[in-house]
């Protein structure tokens, strides 16, 4: 399996808006999305970054990142015990929380190397519809806390958004009363 080359946000591709992906999905996109998959478990393995210290840990990436504009993305972590993984086609947001949330550390990405200090405000719930195309079904997820920030930064990605755009620079790291830190 070839190893994906990530664009970084220096790169206008990253500023696009990518496109719905046509179903039935492509053997080419699923292909796209299953080396995408392979990097974030890669990505997470010590040994293989030492081997490849190009490679930043990971736990989501967007088909933008390697510069295909189409509407796909990966999430793998792992949660005590369980693996979370979504491999999806076309996401869209269909509910979300009045409940706010937001990563006491800040976020990162992939594509971005620079540090930008401050926290971004997500919803602490939400409900993704997507194809997930290692399911290979539509599928209806619901989402709290890391999960749901993960998504929403991925979904981010298929607008042209990074998450520092979402930072407050009059007062970064403040973080309202009632919001879930993470
Ligand atoms: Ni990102």
């Amino acid at each position: 399996m070839e190893t994906l080359k990530i664009i970084k946000d220096n790169n206008p591709l990253l500023r696009k808006k990518s496109v719905e992906v046509s179903m039935p999905l492509s053997k080419e996109d699923k292909d796209t999305l299953l080396n995408m998959l392979n990097y974030l478990k890669n990505s997470q393995d010590e040994r293989y970054r030492e081997k490849h210290p190009e490679v930043k840990e990971g736990i989501g990436l967007a088909a933008p990142q390697i510069g295909i504009l189409k509407r796909m993305l990966v999430v793998y972590f792992k949660r005590e015990d369980e693996e979370v993984t979504h491999v999806l086609v076309n996401p869209m947001i269909i509910s979300n929380s009045a409940r706010k949330c937001a990563l006491s550390a800040g976020e990162g990405c992939l594509s971005v190397d620079n540090k930008h200090e401050g926290v971004v405000y997500r919803d602490y719930k939400i409900k993704v519809k997507a194809y997930d195309a290692l399911l290979n079904k539509d599928v209806t997820i619901t989402a709290i806390g890391l999960e749901s920030i993960v998504l929403q930064h991925e979904i981010d990605h298929l607008s042209g958004i990074l998450y520092y755009d979402r930072i407050n620079k009059m007062n970064p790291n403040f973080i309202p009363e009632g919001f879930v830190e993470i």
